[in-house]
């Protein structure tokens, strides 16, 4: 089975350069199967029930999330009836949706995702993603051997830790949030990809998805600021999959980093 996942998509910006590659790329490298990480495409926090319809549109399979899933209401029905719009799994019980689902492919192979956010420096008290998370992957491993992680996290100890945990259990592990890629994709001996970070969907010329002068202007006066997502350097980043299906040990990882130039005046 062929992955792509794609990272962190931000704000319009990446709503565009979705729109203009996905569709080419799944053909080029006849992927089976589409995860993108959408926790940012409503002007880079959260995701609304637009948007939902719209990534499915343009090839996305299966929506995972991190610390913004909930920033807008208006997902919450898509979180609570879209089997395939997941959140952090590990949220405390009795938030809408879940974390973890079994996406049929049309020829009847399956894949199991799991969607689990880190606790360093999020200050947050989520349940521990490391038990949660083996917990979700035991269940989906009763219904197919291939099983992808996104790990939201900040911190690379967090995420190389929770792969080291769940080794050759899980197809992949790739982490999402810092929207910086990482080059660092291996397969472990026991034959699970990973990648630190697949990077961000958006425009490159920013500071991690928002406009370079609003940030700096934070960072040099400690003022608030409001940000806004910066439209400059279109980019697609994320990473591909090759897993054997019959075991669900990953056959290779190939990072995929696109500057993503416009054909014509996207109206998405
Ligand atoms: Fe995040």
């Amino acid at each position: 089975m062929k992955l792509l996942f794609i990272g962190d998509i931000f704000g319009t910006c990446g709503k565009r350069v979705l729109a203009e590659r996905l569709p080419s790329l799944i053909k080029e490298y006849a992927i089976d199967v589409c995860v993108a990480n959408g926790e940012n495409v409503a002007g880079g926090k959260g995701i609304t029930h637009n948007l939902v319809g719209k990534l499915h549109k343009f090839g996305v399979n299966v929506i995972t999330g991190g610390n913004h899933s909930f920033a807008n209401a208006d997902a919450f029905d898509d979180f609570a009836n879209d089997p395939f719009v997941l959140r952090p799994h590990n949220f405390p019980p009795g938030n809408p949706g879940k974390g973890t689902a079994l996406y049929t492919l049309p020829d009847g192979r399956t894949l199991g995702i799991v969607n689990l956010q880190g606790r360093v420096f999020f200050g947050e008290t989520l349940d521990c993603p490391f038990r949660t998370g083996a917990a979700a992957i035991e269940d989906l491993s009763a219904s197919t051997n291939v099983i992808f992680v996104d790990f939201h996290a900040e911190a690379t100890s967090e995420k190389k830790a929770f792969a080291a945990y769940v080794d050759g259990r899980v197809s992949a592990v790739i982490g999402t949030h810092t929207h910086i890629q990482t080059a660092d994709e291996r397969i472990s001996a026991a034959g699970t990809a990973y990648l630190t970070d697949a990077g961000m969907t958006g425009a490159a010329d920013s500071i991690i998805g928002m406009k370079k002068e609003q940030v700096l202007r934070r960072f040099l006066l400690q003022t608030p600021t409001r940000f806004e997502p910066s439209n400059e350097g279109p980019l697609l980043c994320g990473a591909i999959v090759d897993i054997l299906d019959a075991t669900g040990k990953a056959r290779s990882i190939t990072r995929v980093c696109e500057q993503v130039r416009f054909s014509h005046e996207l109206d998405v």
